[in-house]
């Protein structure tokens, strides 16, 4: 399986690691022969029909920032020139998630889909912005499209709904999408000011380079647009969620809450409306978790409410959800 790879950062590497590492085992359990035939940065290209080799892509990144250098010839095939020319089976699309228009993101998808390419995205822009298209897309041109890595990282949240839980209707559900609020909110509870845990998450590398996706909502609303589409059957995009960040919570609001046995949390929500917004929620509730996990509680018609816990973020975590992805399109594509 020929694999174009876009995006060389923290979670394409650890997904080429990945690759590297498991690749008997991908091949013995699955029949899974996965070759990295193109990948490219904002710096430049590498590419080789016959499979790249990766601890080499992972040094030319580490010494020159960019897979540019991975041959002698500086490569600077341009992703859109990679997506339209090279002979792939899957894309995998993990260039930054944005939201004013979802590129080059967007580009990446459609031009692969085009081309008759299998596409795996933990890229939550195009999903976010376009979502009923892409799936109409990718329809129309009879490929798969997997994102299992945009909600949750590599905790298997799109997968218990859709498929653990067949067979029954899904309500409604409520969710801690964001980690990165989640901490500084779990901070805040323990006595810290807003601005202090803000500095401490940031300190840690949880937070976006614009910290706005965070702390306004749009990431947690990216992902509820993404539940919404894939788990309800809705049709919807950004624009289609109320949304309200953790900005405007202080330490006051935090300790009324706590007098009554809650939290506030930023909860993403699927009911009648689709709602992100800080919400008190009682402490003994299990989605009521704390730190970086993400944590959703569906409601279902017959089978009552469950939570499913994980960390939502991470560059290995995510890698193991496109893995995921891989395998699902291996499985999908054979049965033909
Ligand atoms: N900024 C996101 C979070 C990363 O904090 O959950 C994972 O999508």
């Amino acid at each position: 399986m020929r694999i174009i790879l876009c995006g060389f950062g923290t979670v394409g590497q650890s997904f080429a690691k990945l690759l590297e590492s498991r690749s008997e085992d991908l091949y013995a359990r699955y029949g899974l022969k996965p070759r990295l035939v193109g990948v490219f940065d904002t710096g430049g290209s590498a590419i080789d029909s016959s499979g790249l080799n990766i601890s080499k892509l992972i040094d030319a990144k580490k010494n020159h920032n960019s897979v540019k250098k991975y041959s002698e010839t500086e490569n600077n095939t341009s992703g859109t020139e990679m997506v339209n020319e090279l002979e792939a089976e899957v894309l995998i699309e993990t260039t930054q998630s944005n939201y004013n228009d979802a590129e080059p993101g967007l580009t990446h998808i459609t031009n692969a889909m085009k081309r008759g390419m299998h596409v795996i995205s933990v890229n939550k822009g195009p999903l976010a912005l376009a979502f009923p298209s892409l799936m109409e897309l990718a329809n129309y041109n009879q490929v798969l499209f997997r994102f299992s890595g945009t909600v949750g990282g590599g905790t298997p949240i799109l997968d218990f709904a859709k498929n653990s839980l067949r067979g029954e209707r899904i309500v409604s559900f409520d969710g801690i999408l964001n980690g990165t609020t989640n901490y500084i909110l779990t901070n805040m509870a323990n006595g810290m000011s807003f601005d202090d845990a803000l500095g401490d998450a940031k300190q840690k590398g949880y937070v976006e380079a614009d910290e706005s996706l965070d702390l306004d909502g749009l990431d947690a609303a990216a992902k509820l647009v993404i539940l919404a589409n894939w788990i309800m059957g809705m049709k919807v995009t950004m624009p289609d969620i109320k949304r309200t960040g953790i900005r405007k919570i202080n330490n006051d609001d935090i300790k009324r809450a706590a007098g009554k046995n809650s939290a506030i949390k930023l909860i993403a929500s699927c009911d009648k409306e689709l709602v992100v917004e800080p919400k008190e929620i009682a402490t003994d509730d299990p989605l009521c978790v704390s730190g970086t996990l993400n944590a959703i509680s569906f409601t279902s018609e017959h089978s009552g409410t469950q939570t499913i816990i994980g960390r939502g973020a991470g560059g290995t975590e995510t890698a193991s959800s496109i893995l995921r992805d891989l395998i699902d399109i291996r499985n999908e594509s054979t049965k033909a």
